[in-house]
């Protein structure tokens, strides 16, 4: 048989398996192209809001005279998962959405509203691709290959992160669970002390 067919057939066989088998995880888990990329998560608005974060000073993103909104969703499975355990199960998915504030519009005189997106970054923990890993989207329909792991993101995650490398300590529904269920960084826990 050619390898062109065999490919197709490969893929046939990929889909109709797809198809049959239901998910082992959440139904909200991530989907990734052949080649590895991850598929942007479309559905991430109607996902579980944890915070918005204005103008917050570690962000790369802000420019002179510019504010930005920085907009965290999980998805739901992952958010139910928390609740009970004070931690992230496999296949969680954090989204931050990065929106320009802006203070002229209609009515508005003071403050900031929130208009078009900037960018738009995943953090995703999937056990069989090595745990913890970044995506940053240009826009919301191309795939994204993962952020190598020797970017800053994950130094700067690792170390300051409050509950497993995600900045709970930023998320208002989520911090007294992770501290009544103990599950705060040690590394997170000793800032506080010197308090
Ligand atoms: C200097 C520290 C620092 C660096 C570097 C950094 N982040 Fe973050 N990140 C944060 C903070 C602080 C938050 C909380 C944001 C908020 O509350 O709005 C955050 C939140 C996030 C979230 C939301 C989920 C979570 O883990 O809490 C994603 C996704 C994310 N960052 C992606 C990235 C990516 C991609 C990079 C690298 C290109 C990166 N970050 C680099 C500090 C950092």
């Amino acid at each position: 048989m050619h390898r062109a067919v065999l490919a197709v057939v490969a893929i046939a066989i990929a889909s109709a398996a797809t198809v049959i088998a239901p998910r082992a995880q959440t139904s909200d888990g991530p989907a990734y192209t052949a080649d590895g990329r991850l598929n942007f998560p479309a559905g991430y608005r109607t996902w579980v809001f944890l915070s918005s974060g204005l103008d917050m000073s570690y962000s790369p993103f802000a420019l002179p005279g510019r504010h930005s909104f920085t907009n965290v969703f999980v998805n739901p499975g992952a958010y139910e998962s928390f609740q009970k355990t004070g931690t992230w199960p496999d296949k969680t998915t954090l989204i931050l959405e990065v929106r320009r504030g802006e203070t002229s519009g209609s009515i508005n005189k003071n403050g900031q509203f929130q208009t078009d997106i900037v960018q738009t970054e995943v953090h995703l923990k999937d056990e069989a691709r090595g745990g913890w890993a970044f995506y940053g989207f240009r826009d919301q329909t191309t795939p994204a290959t993962m952020t190598a792991r020797t970017a800053d993101c994950y130094a700067c995650h690792q170390a300051n992160g409050a509950v497993d490398t995600t900045f709970v300590q930023f998320y208002p529904t989520l911090l007294p669970l992770a501290r009544e269920k103990k599950t705060l960084s040690t590394g997170y826990l000793a800032g506080e002390a010197k308090k």
